[in-house]
């Protein structure tokens, strides 16, 4: 008989998680929204030196999506300055770990100072052999899917095979495991393409609770699944 399924006894090459749930751990607490966002980068970056060691090849992070335009003005300025001052403060973490940066989303809706920041840090990391962290930044999956098919010359020619040239980054694989906090059981326009045979865990644990032990847990959890792709 013809093995066509794939047991998911290793590690996931490619992680994405949609870090939710930072404002209400804030305000379960009578702390300002705020407070949960700065916790959730500390909490980020613990989980990217875990994925790290776990021979995690991939792990893209949902940082702001082209949808949280729609929050209150302080609460967008306070994110875009956690950003960026994280970006220009933490080359020694990305260094140290060896990780490489890209960046997904759109970079011409960010300001100015975003743009020169992650443009800094992809630079400076291109030659790290570590794990790849993908920040989704002013992503939306929709918006990358349109502006993909924008760039292409000869439409006859697309197949679902060559279509990741046209994404933000076209050497991202696809999904394996897509994780996401904060007790949402929804996708939020998170990597549509890309996650179409992805496995999902849904956690009611908010993003700033979420410890390397949970991360180990989920990878555990992924193992047990059975990837079929259709097949038997
Ligand atoms: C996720 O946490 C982080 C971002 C969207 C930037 P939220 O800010 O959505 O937190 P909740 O969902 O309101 O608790
Ligand atoms: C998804 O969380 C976006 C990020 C984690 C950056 P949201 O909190 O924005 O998603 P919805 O509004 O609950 O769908
Ligand atoms: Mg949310």
């Amino acid at each position: 008989m013809a093995e066509t399924s794939e047991s998911s006894s290793s590690v996931p090459k490619h992680i994405a998680i949609i870090m939710d749930g930072n404002g209400r751990w804030a305000q379960k607490q009578n702390l300002p929204r705020t407070t949960g966002h700065k916790k959730g980068l500390d909490v980020a970056k613990q989980i990217v030196k875990t994925a790290r060691d776990a021979g995690v090849d991939y792990l893209s992070l949902y940082a702001f999506s082209t949808e949280n335009w729609k929050r209150p003005k302080e609460e967008v300025s306070y994110l875009m300055n956690l950003i960026t001052t994280h970006l220009k403060e933490e080359f020694n973490f990305y260094k140290e770990n060896q990780i490489r940066v890209q960046h997904i989303g759109r970079l011409d809706g960010l300001p100015k100072k975003v743009q020169k920041e992650l443009q800094e840090t992809i630079d400076f990391c291109k030659n790290f052999q570590g794990l790849t962290v993908v920040l989704a930044i002013n992503y939306g999956s929709r918006d990358e899917i349109i502006r993909a098919i924008k760039k292409i010359e000869n439409i006859q020619s697309l197949n679902e095979e060559n279509f990741h040239n046209y994404l933000d980054y076209p050497e991202l694989p696809d999904v394996d495991l897509l994780i996401r906090t904060g007790g949402e059981y929804r996708i939020s326009n998170m990597l549509l393409w890309q996650s179409a045979y992805a496995e999902f865990i849904f956690t009611k644990t908010l993003w700033p609770d979420y410890t390397n032990e949970c991360f180990l847990n989920d990878l555990e959890t992924f193992k047990t699944r059975q990837r079929r792709y259709g097949a038997l």
